[in-house]
């Protein structure tokens, strides 16, 4: 669908803000990929046009990083971290038991556009581990259970908003630092890895 004059002018105020045009490649995608779920060849010839830059250029960028889908997704797109964290804390079965429910395999959609699955690298949740995202909302902890206790969940009770709370309330167990040591402050700190160690005063 080509853009209207609405999302041509929030794109034109995106562009204005680089030195460069075609620095705002990267927003204008984002912008088109809200408007349809994924970038589609009407808006790759308008962002080319805009930024003045080819096709080519634009599908490259577009085509590089898997968060801009070449496809429509389904309502609800699940990504399973398989990198090493969650793999050695069971994403394996996590992935068999949503590939079951779904019947899906990795960059599939549904016939009713229900689910989109995909196996992804680190999504950033190592420490949650094993970590799942329902339209790139973070869940940590997710035993194979509640997986599907999730997609359950999002099959029967359709929400039209996924917000990373309430999921990780459900169905989630234990997230990032909540593991964290205390430190000598007599605090647990969100950053483990900056424990208070080692202070002139303590030499
Ligand atoms: S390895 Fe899975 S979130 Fe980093």
């Amino acid at each position: 669908m080509t853009w209207d004059s609405k999302l041509i002018k929030k794109a034109e105020e995106i562009i204005k803000l680089y030195p460069q045009k075609r620095s705002a490649l990267g927003p204008l995608l984002y912008l088109a990929q809200n408007k349809e779920g994924y970038i589609d060849d009407d808006s790759v010839v308008e962002i080319s046009n805009l930024l003045g830059i080819t096709e080519v250029q634009v599908r490259s960028v577009a085509s590089f990083y898997t968060m801009y889908k070449q496809e429509p997704t389904g309502k609800y797109l699940l990504s399973v971290c398989k990198s090493i964290s969650c793999e050695i804390n069971n994403s394996k079965e996590v992935i068999g038991g949503i590939k079951e429910f779904t019947g899906l395999s990795s960059n599939e959609t549904d016939p009713e556009k229900t689910f989109t699955f995909e196996e992804v690298e680190c999504i950033g949740a190592c420490g949650g581990a094993p970590a799942v995202q329902v339209n790139y909302e973070t869940i940590e902890g997710v035993t194979p259970e509640k997986a599907l206790d999730l997609c359950k969940y999002l099959k029967e009770e359709e929400p039209k908003v996924i917000v990373a709370d309430d999921l990780q309330e459900k169905f989630g167990g234990i997230k990032s630092f909540e593991w964290a040591i205390e430190d000598n402050s007599g605090t647990s700190t969100t950053a483990p890895g900056f424990q208070i160690i080692g202070t002139a005063e303590e030499n």
